[in-house]
């Protein structure tokens, strides 16, 4: 059935894949339905793109679930959505350990609810031995929340006397970043027609590859992903030199 599985070059796989979750509101509203419906429906596509990213041995999956920004939803929806993370990280814990995945979480956790810190530490704990896919959960995170933070973090450091400003370059400020350690997503995935960014990873988004798609997220399952894929492999990824600098080098590879 899975024939955009066998045009993937196995050999060039991005390490790290970052998606926007969009679209469960206007999924929901479409069926009549409230846009909680949305979310709950939502959950199996993670299950879903968890285990296709686990089976394709990617290395990062990030998935943004959460925005600093969607605390300001109507109250019944962030309480449900809440509720929803809660219950799914219960449930899915034993299935995380068993295809070795190891769960992490990027944002800022102090704005969650006690009972939500609470089974996202045990999840953290339970599944940090694991050596398979690293799954981050970008919850209550912004990328501008993020690097006011790194700031004020190495200005600390500085006026502490533990880091001098000569000393601070790219690594420095990746290092502050709560993606400390991880590398920079090569491709990121919007779902549901919207082409923004919406405060997604500003800093580590800096040459990522940007695939949108008007499949709602609820909808979108491997076959979905294995088309971005596919398209990520097709593209000229230049970084600022020439064409043709970028096919000497593939060619000097090759030799
Ligand atoms: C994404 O779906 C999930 C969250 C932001 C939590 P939305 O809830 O944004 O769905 P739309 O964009 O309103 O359809
Ligand atoms: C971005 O989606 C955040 C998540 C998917 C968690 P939004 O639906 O909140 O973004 P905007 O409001 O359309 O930019
Ligand atoms: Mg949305």
């Amino acid at each position: 059935m899975s024939h955009s599985l066998d045009k993937i070059d196995k050999g060039s796989l991005p390490r790290h894949i970052a998606i926007i979750m969009d679209g469960n509101g206007r999924w929901a509203k479409e069926k009549g339905e409230d846009r909680l419906y949305g979310h709950y429906h939502g959950v199996e596509s993670v299950r879903n793109i968890v285990e296709g990213c686990a089976e394709l041995g990617i290395e990062y999956l990030t998935l943004y679930a959460f925005s600093t920004e969607n605390w300001d939803r109507p109250e019944n929806e962030v309480a449900g959505l809440m509720e929803l993370l809660v219950s799914t990280i219960r449930k899915e814990v034993e299935t995380l350990n068993k295809n070795k995945i190891r769960l992490h979480v990027i944002g800022d956790m102090n704005m969650l609810p006690d009972y939500a810190k609470n089974e996202l530490n045990e999840a953290l704990e339970i599944t940090k031995g694991n050596t398979g896919l690293n799954l981050i959960m970008a919850l209550s995170y912004s990328g501008r929340w993020e690097i006011v933070n790194a700031v004020k973090d190495i200005a600390r450091q500085v006026k502490e006397g533990r880091l001098s400003i000569e000393e601070i370059d790219q690594a420095t400020v990746a290092d502050f970043l709560c993606t400390k350690g991880y590398p920079d997503p090569e491709l990121m995935i919007r779902t549901s027609g919207e082409f923004r960014i919406s405060n997604f990873l500003l800093y580590q988004l800096a040459y990522a590859e940007l695939y949108f798609t008007n499949v709602r997220w609820p909808d979108f399952r491997k076959e979905n992903l294995y088309e971005a894929i596919i398209d990520f492999q097709g593209r000229e990824r230049r970084f600022g030199k020439t064409g043709e600098q970028i096919a000497e080098t593939n060619n000097s590879a090759q030799l």
